[in-house]
C-alpha cells in the first residue's frame, strides 16, 4: 500500500519488528481467529506480505487470550442482575474495543453486568507507527489490559483480533460470540488521516464502508434480532444555516408533506464514509428489518472513566497530535507544556463536544432501550456546544487557576470549512432516555488539564501542529513525519 511505504521510513523500527504475529499464541487457545488482508488496501501489506505478492489476500494466524476461554465468572453481581433485566442484552460484541472510545465502553459494559467480545484488529496502534506518533499517555498492550481487568474485577471480556473488512472472520466471531447487540466503533476515525493522500482517503473509505457492510450481513445472516449501535457522527451535517435535527427534518415542498433523513455536508473523506455507512444502515433497515441506532457523536474530550481510573495498565489513549488528536484534548496539552493553544483560522468553528464518561454511558442508554426491527434510529450524542475560541478561552482560564500563563495563537485553517456559521444542534433523545451530563466546566481540571501536567514529559512538541491540509491532498504518497 503506498502510503505504508511512504512512511515506513519514518517508523524507526528495528528490522525485527512484527507488531502482529508476536503477542499471539498460536494455537493455544479455543478461540483461534484469523485475519484477511485485502492487498491492495490495507495498511496492514507491507508488514505480512514479505515473499507473498502474487496473493491477492494474506492471512494471519490470530488467537484470542486464554482468559477468553472461561465463562462469566459465578460471583458477578452483573450477570444476575441481568437475567432480571429482560430489556438489557446480554451479549454485546464491541467493534473497536481497543480505541479510545470502545475501551472506555468495553470496560464500563462489563461493570455493568454485560457480557462482553472486543473486535479490533489493532490497526489503530499501527498508524502510530506509521506516523511517528503517540498516546500521551502510556497504554498496555490489549492483552495486558483484559488480563488486569480480570485480576481486578473477575470479569473476563472475550477478545477477537482481526479486521471487520474480512467477512469470514466477521462470520467467526459472530457464530462464536452470538451478540445480542453490536456497538461499532471499529472506523478510521481522524479526518485529518483521511486527507493527507489518496491511498489514506482510500484506505478510509474503503476500512469504513466495507466494514459496517460487512456488520450488516453478518446480523442478517447470523443475528437478525441484534441491535446495531452504530457510531456516526455530528461531522456528518456540515454547518447548515438552520438548526440541526436528530437525524431526520420534516419539510414541506410544493405543498407536501414528508419526514426525510436530515441533509449531510461531510468535510473530509472520513466523513463523507461516515455518511455513506449511514445511508448503507437506512436502506438495511428497510430492506430486512435490521433494528439500528446511529449515534452521531460530537467530539469526545477526557480520559478518565470510573473503570479505566482503577489500574494504570487500564489507562485510556489521549491524543494530543496534529492528525488524531481532537480539539479541546489537543488544547490541554498545548497548554500543559506552554505551546500556544492552536486556534485554526479565525476560531468560530463551532460543534457538539462530550465527555468520555457521557460517551459509555449514552451507549449503554442506546443498548439497554434497542430500536425496534426495521427501525434505523438517530441520536445526536453531545452535551454542549463550543466554539474553538470558547474552548480557548476556557482552557486559558482553567491554566490561570493553576498558575499557568496559556496563550493562544491563530494559525492558517489547513480545513475547508466555515470559520464563523450558525450552529445549532439538537441533542434531546439521549437526555429523555436518562443520560446526566458530565459538563466542561467541572471537568477541565478535574480529568483534562491536570492530566495533561501529568504526563507533560512524554509530549512531542514536534507532532503539535497541524500536517495535513485539505488543499494539498495529492495522489502522491505522504510521509509526515520527514516534513
Ligand atoms: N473520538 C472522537 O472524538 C469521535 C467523535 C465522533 C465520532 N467518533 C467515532 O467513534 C468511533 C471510535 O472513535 P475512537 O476515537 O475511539 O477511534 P480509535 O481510532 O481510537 O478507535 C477505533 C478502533 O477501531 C479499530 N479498527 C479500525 N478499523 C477496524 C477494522 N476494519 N476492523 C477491526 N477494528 C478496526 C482500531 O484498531 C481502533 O482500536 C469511530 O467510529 C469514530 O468515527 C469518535
Amino acid at each position: 500500500m503506498a502510503h505504508l511505504l511512504s512512511t515506513s521510513s519514518s517508523m524507526k523500527l528495528s528490522s525485527g519488528f512484527k507488531p502482529y504475529s508476536m503477542p499471539f499464541k498460536q494455537g493455544s487457545s479455543a478461540f483461534s481467529a484469523s485475519f484477511t488482508l485485502p492487498a491492495s488496501e490495507s495498511p496492514f501489506r507491507r508488514l505480512v506480505s514479505q515473499g507473498a505478492k502474487q496473493q491477492r489476500n494474506f492471512t494471519v494466524q490470530a488467537t484470542t487470550l486464554p482468559v477468553s476461554k472461561e465463562g462469566p465468572t459465578q460471583t458477578s453481581s452483573g450477570s444476575h442482575q441481568m437475567f432480571k433485566e429482560p430489556s438489557k442484552p446480554q451479549r454485546v460484541m464491541v467493534i473497536g474495543g481497543d480505541g479510545y472510545c470502545g475501551w472506555a465502553t468495553a470496560l464500563h459494559l462489563s461493570n455493568k453486568g454485560y457480557e462482553v467480545a472486543i473486535v479490533d484488529s489493532l490497526v489503530r496502534r499501527l498508524f502510530d507507527h506509521q506516523l511517528g506518533l503517540d498516546s500521551l499517555t502510556p497504554i498496555s498492550s490489549i492483552h495486558n489490559r483484559l488480563r488486569c481487568w480480570k485480576s481486578l474485577t473477575g470479569k473476563t471480556i472475550e477478545l477477537y483480533i482481526g479486521d471487520v473488512c474480512d467477512f469470514e472472520f466477521l462470520s467467526e466471531t459472530f457464530k462464536s460470540f452470538e451478540p445480542n447487540a453490536v456497538v461499532h466503533f471499529g472506523e478510521q476515525r481522524s479526518a485529518p488521516y483521511s486527507m493527507i493522500d489518496r491511498s489514506r482517503a482510500v484506505f478510509t473509505q474503503n476500512n469504513n464502508v466495507i466494514g459496517t457492510l460487512n456488520v450488516l450481513f453478518a446480523i442478517k445472516e447470523f443475528s437478525e434480532q441484534c441491535h446495531l449501535v452504530k457510531l456516526g457522527t455530528m461531522g456528518e451535517y456540515g454547518t447548515p444555516n438552520i438548526d440541526i435535527e436528530e437525524g431526520y427534518i420534516t419539510i414541506t415542498h410544493n405543498g407536501r408533506t414528508d419526514t426525510l433523513p436530515f441533509p449531510k455536508q461531510a468535510s473530509s473523506f472520513y466523513h463523507l464514509s461516515k455518511v455513506h455507512d449511514s445511508h448503507n444502515i437506512t436502506f438495511t433497515c428497510k430492506a430486512w428489518g435490521i433494528r439500528a441506532t446511529d449515534l452521531n457523536q460530537g467530539v469526545v474530550y477526557g480520559v478518565r472513566t470510573d473503570e479505566t481510573e482503577m489500574h494504570e495498565e487500564l489507562c485510556n489513549r489521549f491524543d494530543y497530535d496534529g492528525v488524531f488528536g481532537t480539539a479541546l484534548n489537543r488544547f490541554c496539552v498545548q497548554a500543559a507544556v506552554g505551546h500556544p493553544l492552536t486556534v485554526y483560522g479565525k476560531g468560530g468553528q463551532t460543534r457538539g463536544y462530550l465527555d468520555i464518561r457521557d460517551t459509555v454511558q449514552c451507549v449503554e442508554l442506546a443498548i439497554a432501550n434497542p430500536a425496534n426491527p426495521g427501525e434505523f434510529r438517530v441520536f445526536n450524542q453531545f452535551t454542549e456546544q463550543f466554539s474553538v475560541n470558547e474552548l480557548a478561552a476556557l482552557v486559558t482560564k482553567a491554566g490561570e487557576n493553576l498558575g499557568i500563563d496559556v496563550q493562544s495563537i491563530s494559525v492558517p485553517n489547513p480545513r475547508v470549512e466555515a470559520e464563523e456559521h450558525y450552529y445549532n444542534a439538537k441533542h434531546t433523545k439521549l437526555i429523555e432516555l436518562g443520560l446526566k451530563p458530565h459538563l466542561l466546566s467541572d471537568s477541565l481540571l478535574d480529568s483534562l488539564l491536570n492530566f495533561a501536567i501529568k504526563y507533560k514529559d512524554r509530549v512531542d512538541t514536534k507532532q503539535i501542529m497541524p500536517s495535513v491540509s485539505w488543499r494539498k491532498i495529492g495522489a502522491k504518497p505522504r510521509t509526515l513525519a520527514a516534513e
